[in-house]
């Protein structure tokens, strides 16, 4: 690794760009500022794109006739990092211990999209030009639905004009193993509040007499699966794609032992899910319904006899092929209503949706990315869906008319959004390799 190389990802990683916090805006726009830096000095024409929300970079070498045009992907805002006391070092300062280096970001998405650019790098300074016309496109919203990049994508459609895009944002299915996503699941989010009492109030007075919104609200969640693991919402099954035989035997085949790898991760007692599917058959292919916060009541030191009038809960759901995001949120909001328990009312608000994504691994774009990685890596490729969600992805095929190639390099254990986010040096080198690979691959 070339010590340059290691000082941009340090410095790339020391910026605390997280998106969902307004506090951070200003830090978001020095990361920015920092790439257009890099990216110039690497000698390709770089320009920041205002958004109302946080600003796009997108760079471009001289573009020839007659050559391919390839779109790079990749975004430059994190996670919030809490909870802080988790972490071994501080999030925005990177350490490198035994060839990892930890820090918030470090996998998702900046030693993923750094890789590219110094692949870019090296092969201008060893060619003096790329094999292809090629743009980046790195935005600071991914973290939170992407909510202004469409609209970039639609105002700049015929510039951005291209024969496919290529993300490295997703998994590799263990080190050293080339893998190609060719599906991620979709989200839909859904927040519910409860309102009994006007105000809190006493429990011992009214304790008898009224509703309890925490109890009401917990009710209604008990109600989202069945005994089965499956959701219970009507309909939400009606337009999900089956499985395919030969993904099935695919999957199967996979070098990995996938239950093992999540008892250890997670550090959970053991696997529940919906009957009927393996493991990776429930994450890559099937839908889900999380609770993903609640909150209500006291909720300080010792007690307090009351009956508190709100409480609320953070869903969302994890789409496959080929449900829509906003049939499942009206199915759900049905589900809730209907199973609402009498002196309490409740208020839902639909957040963000992201649709899934599936395309063919074995199409031209496919089948030559499949060859670059292959020979990146020295390994068979594997193919998988993923059970993340890019929500811009679909976008590139809806605005732009381009299949998306989905070349993962985070680990089983690189803990995004978790403490102690960590990206190894030796996948920073094979993303560099990779990305000279792909592009040459790419040109003929
Ligand atoms: N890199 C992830 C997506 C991902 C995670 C793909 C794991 C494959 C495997 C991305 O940065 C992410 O976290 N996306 C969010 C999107 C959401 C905020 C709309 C997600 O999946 O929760
Ligand atoms: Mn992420």
């Amino acid at each position: 690794m070339r010590a340059n190389h290691l000082e941009d990802f340090y410095t790339f990683l020391r910026f605390p760009s997280v998106s969902t916090d307004d506090d951070y805006a200003e830090k978001l726009n020095e990361c920015a500022h920092w790439l257009i830096e890099k990216l110039t000095a690497i000698g390709l024409e770089a320009e920041l794109v205002p958004t109302p929300g946080h600003p796009v970079v997108w760079a471009r070498n001289k573009h020839q006739p007659g050559r391919r045009t390839v779109m790079i992907y990749g975004h430059y805002d994190v996670q919030p990092p809490d909870p802080l006391d988790l972490w071994d070092s501080p999030p925005f300062e990177p350490v490198l211990k035994d060839g990892y280096v930890f820090a918030r970001g470090a996998t998702d998405n900046k030693g993923q999209i750094l890789s590219h650019i110094l692949g870019v790098q090296e092969t201008i300074e060893q060619s003096g030009d790329l094999p292809v016309n090629l743009h980046f496109v790195i935005e600071g919203e991914e973290e939170i639905g992407s909510g202004n990049l469409g609209n970039f994508l639609h105002q700049h459609r015929d510039q951005l004009n291209c024969d496919v895009v290529m993300v490295s944002d997703t998994g590799m299915v263990s080190k050293g193993i080339p893998t190609l996503s060719y599906g991620l699941r979709g989200v839909a989010a859904l927040e519910l509040k409860v309102t009994g009492a006007k105000i809190d109030l006493h429990s011992g007075v009214f304790g008898g007499a009224v509703a309890n919104p925490i109890a009401v609200l917990s009710r209604l969640l008990a109600t989202l699966h069945d005994g089965k693991g499956r959701i219970a919402i009507d309909g939400f099954y009606d337009r999900v794609a089956a499985l395919q035989d030969w993904e099935r035997e695919m999957w199967r085949k996979l070098p990995i032992d996938i239950d093992a790898e999540i008892l250890k991760e997670s550090g959970a007692a053991a696997l529940v899910g919906e009957e009927g599917f393996s493991t990776l058959e429930r994450i890559w292919a099937r839908p889900t319904a999380e609770i993903n916060g609640i909150g209500g009541g006291y909720q300080g030191q010792g007690t307090k006899t009351v009956i508190p009038s709100h409480a609320m809960a953070k869903l969302t759901f994890r789409l496959v092929p080929d449900q829509d995001g906003d049939e499942i949120v009206a199915l759900a909001k049905k589900h809730m209503q209907k199973h609402m328990s009498p002196g309490a009312t409740i208020e839902m608000s639909s957040g963000h949706t992201g649709p899934w994504y599936l395309t063919d691994p074995n199409a031209k774009f496919g089948k030559a990315a499949q060859h670059a990685l292959s020979k990146a890596f020295n390994r068979e490729v594997a193919l998988i869906r993923e059970g993340g969600s890019i929500p811009i992805v679909s976008e590139f095929r809806n605005i732009l008319g381009v299949e998306t190639l989905l070349l993962g390099l985070a680990l089983p254990d690189c803990r995004a959004h978790s403490p102690n986010e960590n990206f190894p040096l030796e996948n920073l080198d094979a993303g560099i390799r990779m990305n000279k690979a792909v592009l040459q691959e790419m040109a003929s």
